[in-house]
């Protein structure tokens, strides 16, 4: 257990004119924060709403992680080592590695946080796509990094040979959402060995697996068992998802010892509570819980998308629990047109502003938005016309 930083007096207030410091320093847009965080609802509450705007998993956690998280109670005045350890254990047995190669963050957003934090600065940018989950540019730039921006491929894919030119010797990481949000794309196996064998051993390479488990296209794998290859390589990964705990906060990394012991300077102490480490355990250890609800969403989502298809709809093909559709002009109307039906769809992605970003929720909340699309987003043989 660390006990270094326990009873600080940092008061929030001065947190808050820290942070308030930092941000301003950093020329953080208070919009852009919102678009990481999450926005408002107004005139009504979550509970009264369909949430699809969030990649989250409606169904939520295993009936085996609930029963941990109650079964915890006994240890919940406790700090968590003993079940971190355990978290820690049943991780590196899911991947086949030692346990001095997985680092816990509090959701994958930290792992994130932490990469930035160790590996760009003033001096070393950050190689992302665009667009991609803006979380870890979010970070480069309090870290006042640089963010190198490669636009997707025609068909909404990191490009990454124009990734890897872009990898010079002044660039600290490169972030690979795969798949990535917001498209819900892919890049394959192949693509990746080659990749990563153009980038200089300098160069660490985060590769973002959140939505790993929904994949089915053959030629996607993860690329974990390229790390013992790729010394410069991190795969993070999140309990969000598939797993469906996105409100419990855990996530992780694996990369060689050496590189997650870099990383762990980063980290805040203690950054597990004994709730989500339960419920983490006993998630890794139910058979069921993963093709449940990889098929479960991936029916909703094949269904929802065909019915836009057959409608005329352009529809990014997707390999994730979301997807995008062309809402055939600015998506900003559209989205505040389904606030007002009490649906809260994706936020904009200015470089895609006319493609709407759809989580996947149940059927029947599916139904409701599929009637709201049409009768927000003119059938598309007008705006073909226009
Ligand atoms: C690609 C990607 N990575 C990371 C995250 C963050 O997930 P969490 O912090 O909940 O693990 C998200 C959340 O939507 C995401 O889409």
């Amino acid at each position: 257990m660390l006990d270094g930083n326990r009873g600080s007096s940092f008061s929030r207030r001065k947190f808050g004119q820290s942070l308030g410091a930092v941000l301003a320093g950093a020329y953080i847009s208070p919009k852009l924060f919102q678009g990481v965080t999450g926005g408002r609802l107004k005139g009504f509450s979550r509970a009264d709403a369909i949430l699809i705007n969030s990649n989250e998993n409606p169904y939520g956690p295993s009936p085996h992680a609930i029963a941990a998280i109650t079964g915890s109670e006994a240890v919940a005045c406790r700090y968590p080592d003993d079940l971190y350890g355990r978290a820690i254990s049943s991780i590196a047995q899911l991947h086949g590695v030692d346990r001095e190669n997985v680092i816990l963050g509090c959701g994958s957003t930290e792992i994130l946080r932490v990469c930035d934090a160790t590996f760009v600065g003033s001096s070393k940018q950050l190689v992302v796509a665009e667009p991609t989950f803006e979380a870890v540019t979010y970070y480069a730039k309090v870290c006042r990094a640089n963010a190198v921006k490669i636009p997707l491929t025609s068909d909404f894919r990191h490009d990454l040979p124009a990734m890897a030119r872009a990898s010079a010797s002044n660039t600290g990481l490169v972030y690979v959402c795969n798949p990535n949000n917001p498209t819900a794309t892919i890049n394959t196996r192949a693509e990746f060995a080659d990749f990563l064998a153009q980038i200089p051993p300098s160069v660490y390479v985060l590769v973002d697996e959140a939505y790993f488990h929904f994949v089915e296209d053959p030629r996607y794998a993860s690329v974990v068992d390229m790390i013992p290859q790729h010394p410069n390589l991190i795969v993070t990964r999140t309990f969000s998802k598939v797993y469906g705990m996105a409100g419990m906060r855990l996530g992780y990394a694996i990369a060689q010892k050496q590189t997650i012991q870099a990383m762990h300077r980063e980290l805040l102490f203690d950054n597990g509570n004994t709730a989500v480490l339960s419920a983490a355990v006993a998630s890794i250890a139910d058979p069921e819980i993963v093709p449940t609800n990889k098929k479960r969403l991936n029916d909703t989502r094949k269904w929802v998308t065909a019915e836009l298809t057959k409608s005329g709809y352009r529809v990014i093909p997707s390999q994730a629990n979301f997807f995008m559709v062309d809402a055939g002009g600015d998506v900003t109307p559209v989205i505040k047109a389904f606030h007002d039906r009490k649906i809260i769809v994706g936020r904009k992605f200015p470089s895609m502003g006319n493609w709407l970003r759809v989580s996947v929720g149940k059927p029947e909340e599916m139904q409701k938005f599929l009637a709201a699309f049409r009768e927000i987003v003119p059938a598309p043989q007008k705006f073909a016309a226009a």
